[in-house]
């Protein structure tokens, strides 16, 4: 019945999209396997790789739409998105690179930025061991990144409210947010991302009281003195490199890690999808497929350019 319910929410609010599963179909059909192997490549050399290709598509997308913006380097007047403040984890950008590069080499000035991401991103989950879905292609790229833009991502100090609402700006449900806060089913946060949760949370509480105390003590000993260790932090989940439906099992158990996460517990209008989410890996992996394909949709670029460099506009 909840999957039904579920589904029927997915079909409803598909939105109407320009992209097409077999855009590069005749002019470079070897385009996903080059991604792919670049992809491999990476991961196999270090496992942060799918994390953080799947968190820079997310801000990707959420920053201007899906136009790899993320990817564009700062210049001698302009101060880009990734260096915006909320930048910790945005990194291997040289995997998005590798992957150009060889796409360069086989089909010049054809396949998009943006839509090497969107491949990328998929690419990651089922490395990971999570869902496999057909990303439709076609975007094109952005020519602005502003680092100041990077003020519009949610945050992690976020309550359910707060969420829905910057979601649905980007046309994205309540369950899309459900479905894609699952993507913290990898990797890492750094304290300062939680570290309000742990002290001096309200005058009332000392730690954030939806945190089980247990876990809060744990997270204290990783996170022992503010702004200390920059490099100090937790998993996002007990199996990081492993996409599963465990960060659900974990926010049903007060171990969400962002306030965020765990707010998606305390809103009736998000706990029933978690729970379901929780008790069945199978209709997540379907949701999370479904929503990814739906972010991959969100402020779609259809005049802009295919840059040759990702750093850099034509
Ligand atoms: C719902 C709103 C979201 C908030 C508030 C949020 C916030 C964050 C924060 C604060 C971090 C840690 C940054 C750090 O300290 O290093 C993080 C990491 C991450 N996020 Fe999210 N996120 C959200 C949604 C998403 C979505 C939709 C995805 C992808 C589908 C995603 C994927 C990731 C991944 C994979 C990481 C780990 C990155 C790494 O280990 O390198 N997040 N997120
Ligand atoms: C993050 O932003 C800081 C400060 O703006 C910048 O120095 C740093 O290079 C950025 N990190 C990445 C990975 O872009
Ligand atoms: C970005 O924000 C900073 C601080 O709020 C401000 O000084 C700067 O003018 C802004 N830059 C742009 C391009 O809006
Ligand atoms: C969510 O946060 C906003 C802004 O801080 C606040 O006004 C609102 O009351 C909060 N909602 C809930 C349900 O806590
Ligand atoms: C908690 O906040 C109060 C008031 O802002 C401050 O005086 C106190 O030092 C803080 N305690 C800790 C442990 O940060």
């Amino acid at each position: 019945m909840m999957s039904i319910l579920l589904l029927l929410v997915g079909i409803i609010s598909q939105s109407g999209a320009i992209l097409d599963a077999n855009y590069y179909e005749k002019t470079c059909p070897q385009a996903e396997n080059i991604i792919n192997q670049a992809v491999r490549k990476a991961a196999a050399n270090d496992p942060k790789v799918p994390a953080r290709i799947l968190r820079m598509f997310f801000h990707d997308c959420f920053i201007r739409g899906c136009d790899a913006s993320v990817l564009l380097d700062s210049t001698a007047n302009n101060k880009a998105e990734k260096d915006g403040p909320p930048n910790l984890s945005l990194a291997a950008f040289y995997v998005i690179d590798a992957a150009k590069k060889n796409l360069e080499e086989s089909c010049p000035r054809t396949v998009s930025c943006a839509d090497v991401l969107a491949i990328a991103a998929r690419d990651v989950v089922v490395l990971s061991g999570g869902p496999k879905w057909n990303v439709a292609k076609g975007r094109k790229d952005g020519r602005i990144s502003t680092a100041n833009d990077t003020v519009n991502l949610p945050a992690p100090s976020f309550n359910t409210t707060q969420l829905i609402q910057s979601f649905s700006q980007r046309g994205l449900s309540a369950k899309d947010l459900v479905a894609l806060s699952g993507g913290h089913t990898l990797g890492f946060s750094h304290c300062s991302s939680f570290e309000s949760r742990l002290r001096n949370f309200s005058s009332a509480h000392d730690s954030d009281p939806t945190l089980d105390p247990q876990f809060a003590a744990a997270l204290k000993s990783r996170c022992p003195k503010p702004n200390s260790d920059r490099n100090a932090g937790q998993f996002l989940d007990s199996t990081s490199s492993v996409f599963d439906n465990d960060y659900y099992r974990r926010i049903v158990a007060g171990k969400g890690v962002f306030g965020s996460d765990q707010s998606l517990m305390a809103d009736y209008r998000t706990r029933w999808i978690v729970e379901a989410f929780a008790r069945d890996r199978g209709l997540f992996f379907w949701e999370f497929a479904a929503s990814m394909v739906r972010l991959g949709n969100v402020g779609v670029v259809e005049d802009g350019e295919v840059r040759t460099n990702c750093r850099v506009v034509n």
